[in-house]
């Protein structure tokens, strides 16, 4: 065994990551697998999209934030899309819609109004627009920005969506863009959702709220769901919340959905080799 595997073996993971996260300038596979960027359930998110994306052999890719606020997470997703993109010389749009006037009113018991009221998170648009390099922020309810965003901005397939609007109203909302055409998504899209776990005063329940946004559009449609990542935490070295927040939004009838896109083209298991999980 390599040092750099018994020091793994050997000393706690968390240790570690405390120690990764001093480095000057850690490679991009270590910032990874580390959990080191600012947000690392956007980095999962886009990164994995761009290698399925590569496997596709398609050239760029999209990523969405539904609910922008201030912008710290559009900015964030600004930088893992830069990152990947120097990574994996795949291009990585990015798109951040939300009112720009704060939370809505919400429209009953659904949208948790015992958490979050209308006003709530208002955006300082140009001190927002002065710091953004190259996403489009697009204002204005869901309900209004969301029929058109296609036709008007021709995306490149969308591999990754934050879905952080708080309300089930509005999460409701944004899923009518995955009613879009299959041409504009990747077969698989990653999928971060805000606003399922929260702080001691958060409730959540499938009964309200995004859960309750996923539970619906699940049963709305057969060839198209949004389902947790099975095992998301075993898969990566530092355990951590992001973990449970992660879902993939599957279209079965997307053309490309049955290509195969795993790495090792012809797996075959060799009698007493275990095949390492991780
Ligand atoms: C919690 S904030 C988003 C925080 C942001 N993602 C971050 O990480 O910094 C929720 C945002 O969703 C937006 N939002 C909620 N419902 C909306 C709707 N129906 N249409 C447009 N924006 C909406 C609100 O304006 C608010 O800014």
């Amino acid at each position: 065994m390599e040092l750099s595997a018994w020091i793994e073996a050997l000393l706690p993971k968390e240790f570690l990551q405390k120690v990764f996260r001093l480095l000057p300038n850690p490679a991009f596979e270590q910032r990874m697998r580390w959990d080191l960027f600012k947000r690392p359930d956007y980095a999962y998110g886009v990164y994995r999209a761009a290698l399925t994306a590569q496997a596709l052999d398609i050239k760029k890719i999209s990523a969405i934030e539904f609910g922008v606020a201030a912008g710290n997470g559009l900015l964030a997703l600004e930088e893992v899309a830069r990152e990947v993109s120097r990574h994996t010389g795949l291009d990585v749009d990015t798109y951040g819609f939300d009112t720009g006037t704060g939370m809505p009113p919400p429209i009953d018991y659904r949208d948790n109004p015992y958490l979050w009221q209308a006003g709530f998170f208002q955006m300082d648009g140009k001190a927002l627009v002065s710091r953004l390099t190259q996403s489009k922020l697009i204002l204005g309810e869901f309900t209004q920005t969301i029929p058109g965003f296609v036709k008007e901005y021709n995306p490149a397939p969308i591999g990754f969506i934050s879905f952080d609007a708080d309300y089930y109203s509005s999460t409701v909302s944004a899923f009518e863009l995955l009613k879009e055409d299959h041409a504009y998504f990747l077969p698989r899209v990653l999928c971060y959702f805000d606003d399922i776990i929260g702080g001691d005063w958060e409730l959540h329940s499938p009964y309200t709220g995004e859960l309750l946004a996923i539970d619906e559009f699940n049963q709305q449609n057969r060839h198209m769901k949004i389902a947790k990542i099975n095992g998301m935490r075993q898969k990566r070295v530092v355990p951590n919340w992001w973990h449970e927040l992660m879902y993939a939004h599957h279209r079965f009838d997307h053309p490309l959905y049955n290509k195969h896109v795993f790495p090792d083209k012809n797996w075959q298991l060799k009698l007493g080799e275990e095949v390492p999980k991780n």
